[in-house]
């Protein structure tokens, strides 16, 4: 099993699909986008396959299919279908921005695809250009609605921009009402290929909360499941619920269960760390099973306690590769 020198329990994996992305969300990289790698520089799908079949043989029982956005990766859907197959798996999740999803939703719940996490920062359409830097504001709400109308369970996304969309904090917290969703705010982090935004406003966890309770006097806490990146509430009545990320005040990290795999094979024990080492190569330098789970198990041993000694940890030192490079 893999168990890090804190006790901590290793059983969910985020998995990135792709570095690419159809989007351009100013909190996620610059204009003119990243410098995406070659194609063959990304794990192939029967890597990734291998690599989570191992996984789940240490313990792993979710998954988390992220990008860039999974969806732009040709064959995902097929893909999908393989990773299905494993049953010690108990869940697979995909995070998504939903532009290209809708026709697929159907399959999705075939495979038995457990919940997708859809991000969305605004729900009016000219902001939603302007944050995204695409026009798809039309195809991203339909996707939510037909979510919504699926058995997927449905979470929201909504990254928290100073001077942009925190006037619509309670406008998603509306949306709980009458709409069994779960909507979610996080910290910005300075993932964007440039490091911190300057803006003279930090909307961290209690800054979002303060705001909240502006709106809504009867706000109810709910108890968290283990290991959960937002502390969640609901509203009275309401038929959905909300919850906060903490991602950069990072008071998450005692209960941590995650490590993630980049699209290009990076294994990192934290979002703060700058990679631990590359299973893309070991992989295709002839490493067998045994040789994996040796390496996941010992690795593993290193995670750091705490975001914030990862970030001193990095070699690298400034925090500033984008949320789309690493998987979210
Ligand atoms: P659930 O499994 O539905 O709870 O989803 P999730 O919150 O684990 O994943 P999602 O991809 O929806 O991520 C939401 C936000 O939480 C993103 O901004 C992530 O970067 C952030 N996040 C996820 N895991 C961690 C973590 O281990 N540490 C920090 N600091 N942020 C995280
Ligand atoms: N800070 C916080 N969250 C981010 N995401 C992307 N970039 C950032 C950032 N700089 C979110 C996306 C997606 C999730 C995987 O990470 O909105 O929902
Ligand atoms: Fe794409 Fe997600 Fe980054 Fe937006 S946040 S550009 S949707 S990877």
């Amino acid at each position: 099993m893999l168990t890090d020198k804190f006790g901590r329990q290793i059983t969910y994996l985020r998995l990135a699909i792709t570095d690419r992305c159809n989007l351009r969300c100013q909190y996620c990289m610059p204009a003119k986008g990243i410098d995406i790698v070659d194609r063959k520089e990304l794990l192939t799908y029967k890597e990734m396959y291998r690599i989570t079949r191992v996984l789940s043989e240490l313990g792993v029982n979710k998954v988390r299919l992220t990008g860039g956005e999974p969806f732009v990766r040709k064959d995902f859907i097929h893909f999908l279908e393989t990773l299905s197959f494993n049953d010690k798996l108990k869940q697979i999740n995909i995070t998504t921005n939903g532009a290209l999803i809708a026709k697929h939703i159907p399959t999705l719940e075939k495979l038995g695809i457990n919940s997708v996490n859809l991000s969305i920062d605004t729900l009016q359409a000219d902001k939603f250009k302007k944050i995204t830097r695409r026009d798809v504001f039309e195809e991203t709400i339909q996707t939510l609605e037909k979510l919504l109308a699926s058995k997927l369970i449905l979470k929201l996304n909504v990254v928290v921009l100073p001077e942009s969309n925190t006037d619509e904090i309670l406008d998603f917290i509306e949306l709980t009402k009458d709409k069994d969703l779960a909507v979610r705010f996080i910290e910005e982090m300075p993932f964007n290929g440039i490091g911190l935004r300057k803006t003279n406003e930090v909307w961290n966890l209690n800054k979002i909360y303060n705001e909240i309770k502006k709106g809504y006097k009867d706000i109810i806490p709910l108890a968290n499941k283990k290991s959960s990146t937002s502390q969640n509430y609901k509203i009275e009545n309401y038929k959905g619920s909300f919850g906060i990320i903490p991602a950069f005040t990072r008071t998450i990290c005692h209960d941590c269960n995650r490590i993630r795999i980049t699209a290009t094979g990076m294994f990192k024990n934290c979002l703060f760390d700058d990679g631990v080492f590359n299973i893309r190569d070991f992989i295709r330098n002839g490493a067998s099973d045994n040789d994996l789970k040796k390496l996941f198990i010992s690795t593993v041993q290193q995670k750091p306690e705490n975001g914030f000694i990862a970030e001193t940890n990095r070699k690298n030192k400034k925090v500033s590769e984008s949320m789309s490079t690493i998987g979210g």
